[in-house]
């Protein structure tokens, strides 16, 4: 899947006063590579992010996914599109606390009235280092592990795309780093399309690309 972005602008209003959390941003993300979004807090990531992942409409201008305009689809298009294609990991992970890791990772495969594929989603367990705590709730999981489980979740479903929000942000340095080799060798073994934000340039340099965002505007 080629996914484009072409003069995207985005307006929040709040109140009477306009926001413009995101000016005239083009860019293009590589099928297959880690892309990673940088950039101080408030410069847009989030935004960007969000609307090239099908959950936020720009003010202006559009995505395409292989040429298609994404916000002109219809709604049912649009999340046929965020249930087969893409993956998403929260900043605040959206664990269900009443849930095992196990059964919060099966969670986006029954609501698409399928069979969870136990090998992948074992195997995508053993990739992300948490095949030991598939049968704990997520109260009894570290920050880390938690994340862990929410990329799981994002994968269970075989997505092309996975894009992350700060799936490193509440972790200390060491994990976090895992957290990133984790999610690098999960994007080698699956040949998987990542874009994910992060404010740590040095977990940026792992990636194939850098986009990096300042007050709204895509730096070059
Ligand atoms: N729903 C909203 N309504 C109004 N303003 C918003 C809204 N969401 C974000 N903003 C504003 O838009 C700008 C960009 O926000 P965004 O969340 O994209 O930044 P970010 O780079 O992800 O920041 P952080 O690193 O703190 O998560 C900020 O000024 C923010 O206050
Ligand atoms: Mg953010």
């Amino acid at each position: 899947m080629n996914i484009c972005a072409k003069n995207i602008e985005k307006e929040y209003m709040q109140g009477e006063s306009r926001i413009i959390a995101l000016r005239e941003t083009s860019l293009e993300i590589a099928q297959e590579k880690f892309s990673v979004i940088v950039g101080p807090s408030g410069s847009g990531k989030s935004t960007l992010l969000r609307i090239l992942g099908g959950l936020l409409y720009p003010t202006r201008g559009e995505v395409l996914y292989n040429d298609v305009s994404i916000y002109k689809l219809s709604a049912g298009k649009q999340a046929l599109l965020r249930r087969k294609t893409i993956g998403y990991v929260f900043q605040d992970y959206g664990l269900l606390p009443t849930l095992t890791a196990l059964e919060n990772i099966c969670t986006p495969v029954l609501m698409d009235n399928k069979k969870p594929d136990m090998e992948h989603i074992l195997d995508l367990c053993d990739t992300l280092g948490i095949q030991e705590r598939v049968h704990h709730i997520p109260g009894e999981m570290s920050g880390g592990e938690q994340q862990r489980v929410a990329v799981a979740r994002a994968l269970a479903n075989n997505p092309e795309i996975l894009f992350a929000d700060e799936p490193t942000g509440n972790l200390d340095k060491k994990t976090a780093n895992a957290m990133m080799e984790s999610i690098l060798s999960a994007q080698k073994k699956y040949k998987k399309t990542v874009v994910m934000v992060t404010h740590d340039e040095s977990l940026a340099q792992k990636a194939d690309f850098v986009f990096k965002l300042d007050n709204g505007c895509l730096m070059r």
